[in-house]
């Protein structure tokens, strides 16, 4: 693992996937020995989904115990039907939670039929603070450089919301739903500011796609066009890329 120099977020450049996935598993696992009763923000995606597989090792092992914990999901799609196999909270039960089990899941619970997706997102909000705030943040970037569901315009004061998702994150989700016309057009995410309140940041990044994001996290102005430069302010953040989602980070940045 190579650490960046001169960029604006720690940054480190792993051999493999896995040894990210690893890396990032054995913190969290870590993290729950030192304090049981963790609260863990999780995301969804391809991103994160190896930290999750060695999660569930650990956890099989006996290594590591999810009994106290709590998590917040980053985001959810409005207006599925609750148990819908595309709703971030099956992917979650089906990826982590089954396996694990902690002791108190929290996704925003949007599906339909829905009086008030707005106080869904107030409550959400409400029950993360009550909680205490997110000890440690997983992440992905989203093409368009969204945190979560924040897409470009989000600002940095922004809290758990219902939101209109972009074009380019449905198109992206076509290869869940099939065809762009099943896409959900809007959905509850965390806000920004939601997000930079965790104690810690772990952000993941990897694959060719990701290059030209990854570079404007790093790289472009900070502000909300571009919602993952935000993360640029906050005091415990890492980034991890593989090879390939380094590709645009200058080469005198990654000593060999
Ligand atoms: C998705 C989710 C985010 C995720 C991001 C990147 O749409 N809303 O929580 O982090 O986009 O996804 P992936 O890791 O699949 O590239």
């Amino acid at each position: 693992m190579r650490q960046a120099v001169g960029v604006s977020v720690p940054t480190f450049v792993v051999d493999s996937r896995a040894e990210a996935e690893h890396v990032l598993a054995g913190e969290i696992a870590d993290l729950l020995r030192a304090r049981p009763e963790a609260v863990l923000g999780l995301a969804t995606g391809n991103s994160p989904i190896g930290v999750y597989r060695d999660l569930c090792a650990l956890h099989a092992a006996g290594e590591v115990s999810f009994a106290r914990a709590t998590t917040f999901n980053l985001d959810e799609y409005l207006g599925l039907q609750d148990g819908d196999p595309r709703t971030f909270r099956r992917w979650m039960q089906t990826h982590l939670f089954d396996h694990v089990q902690p002791r108190s899941t929290n996704l925003p619970e949007c599906h339909a039929p829905l009086a008030s997706a707005d106080a869904v997102a107030v409550r959400y909000e409400q029950a993360l603070q009550a909680a205490g705030g997110i000890d440690l943040q997983v992440l992905g970037i989203g093409l368009n450089g969204h945190i979560g569901f924040n897409e470009p315009g989000s600002t940095r004061t922004s809290r758990t919301r219902v939101v209109e998702l972009d074009q380019r994150t449905r198109k992206h989700a076509v290869r869940v739903f099939g065809d762009l016309a099943q896409v959900p057009t809007q959905a509850i995410t965390m806000g920004v500011a939601s997000i930079l309140d965790a104690r810690r940041l772990r952000v993941l990044a990897f694959g060719a796609e990701k290059a030209e994001i990854v570079r404007r996290t790093l790289f472009d102005p900070i502000s909300a066009e571009c919602p993952a430069t935000f993360l640029r302010g906050h005091h415990d953040v890492k980034l991890y890329l593989d090879a390939a989602a380094a590709e645009l980070i200058e080469d005198s940045a990654l000593p060999s």
